[in-house]
């Protein structure tokens, strides 16, 4: 497959620095080089520049509005670009609040893509709902249609139109979700394989009722969100919002195979690495981890690969 990669050094949509260096720390492990070494077809459009916006004041408790909102018109942009020329999108966070103009962008090239939101927390929160104020935390807020009667309009984001419907979305690996959070999944519909799901199902089971959930036929666009404190913090330390409990690389290995082997996956995020946090250690197990699990989602099978120009020797 053509992949088309982009890096989005944003941290605006939470409190801490770091996530902005989230791009160059996976550049620097190879993560170009390893999707190209299993045989796609990799061009690499570079970082979005993303400025901050004066004056951006709060709109109650939410921050960075302005900011978050302009620098996810950039990231819809982008990305809608790279998914119409037919390309899977590869974006490097940055904190999750870019997955705002991610799935827009991806919307407006493939609007019938369903979207996998891999993730201890929901990041449903509105404007309204949000205690923290961090925009990380309410991405799909504005993205699913169906939550339009419990959210407000920010400043910033007058551009930005929901585009999916709640039954095309799902998430795996929830394990700290806020009590608003949880009443709009159940009054919208949303489906969700928690923490207890998977323990409950097994990953193979699961795997097979989460793409059935979202995509009985098997035809649609994937949109994967991989917030990497969906795994436990032993495997990815340097977080912002780290719950313990979580996915091993084990179990990201299996989901990402499985998607894999779908042959949709048309955008992958790749979110809320931040090499400021932790120690030198922990920066690298994190940034380990997510290249390797990464590579599962473009074609590294445990099994074994053999690539097109091999001759046996
Ligand atoms: N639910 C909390 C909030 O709304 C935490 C969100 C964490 N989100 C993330 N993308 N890491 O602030
Ligand atoms: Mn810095
Ligand atoms: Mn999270
Ligand atoms: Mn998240």
């Amino acid at each position: 497959p053509s992949v088309g990669v982009v890096g989005i050094p944003f941290s605006k949509g939470q409190p801490r620095g770091g996530t902005e260096h989230g791009p160059a720390l996976l550049r620097d492990y190879g993560i170009v080089e390893r999707i190209q070494d299993l045989g796609n077809k990799v061009t690499d459009y570079g970082d979005l520049t993303l400025d901050a916006v004066e004056d951006d004041k709060p709109w109650n408790k939410v921050k960075n509005p302005r900011t978050v909102g302009q620098a996810n018109r950039k990231v819809s942009e982008c990305v809608s670009k790279i998914t119409r020329d037919r390309q899977i999108a590869l974006t490097l966070g940055g904190d999750h609040s870019i997955a705002i103009g991610s799935i827009h962008g991806h919307a407006q090239s493939c609007p019938d893509l369903v979207v996998v939101w891999i993730d201890a927390h929901a990041d449903l929160n509105t404007p309204l709902s949000s205690d923290s104020g961090n925009i990380h935390g309410m991405p799909l807020s504005f993205i699913v249609k169906e939550m339009a009667p419990y959210t407000a309009r920010l400043p910033g984001f007058e551009w930005c139109q929901p585009c999916i419907s709640a039954r095309d979305l799902i998430y795996i690996g929830l394990r700290d979700v806020d009590e608003a959070e949880r009443a709009y999944m159940t009054e919208c519909g949303i489906a969700s394989y928690s923490m207890q799901e998977v323990d409950k199902y097994g990953l193979p089971d699961m795997m097979e009722r989460v793409l059935k959930t979202v995509d009985p036929t098997g035809k649609r666009p994937i949109h994967l969100s991989f917030d990497v404190d969906a795994m436990d913090p032993e495997y990815s330390p340097s977080t912002g919002t780290p719950v313990h409990g979580g996915l091993t690389r084990r179990e990201m290995y299996y989901i990402a195979e499985e998607i894999a082997g779908t042959g949709r996956l048309s955008c992958l995020d790749v979110v809320e690495v931040n090499p400021s946090l932790g120690t030198e250690a922990d920066r690298k197990k994190t940034v380990r981890t997510t290249v390797d699990v990464v590579s599962h989602f473009f074609g590294k099978r445990r099994e074994g690969n053999v690539s097109a120009d091999f001759k046996m020797p």
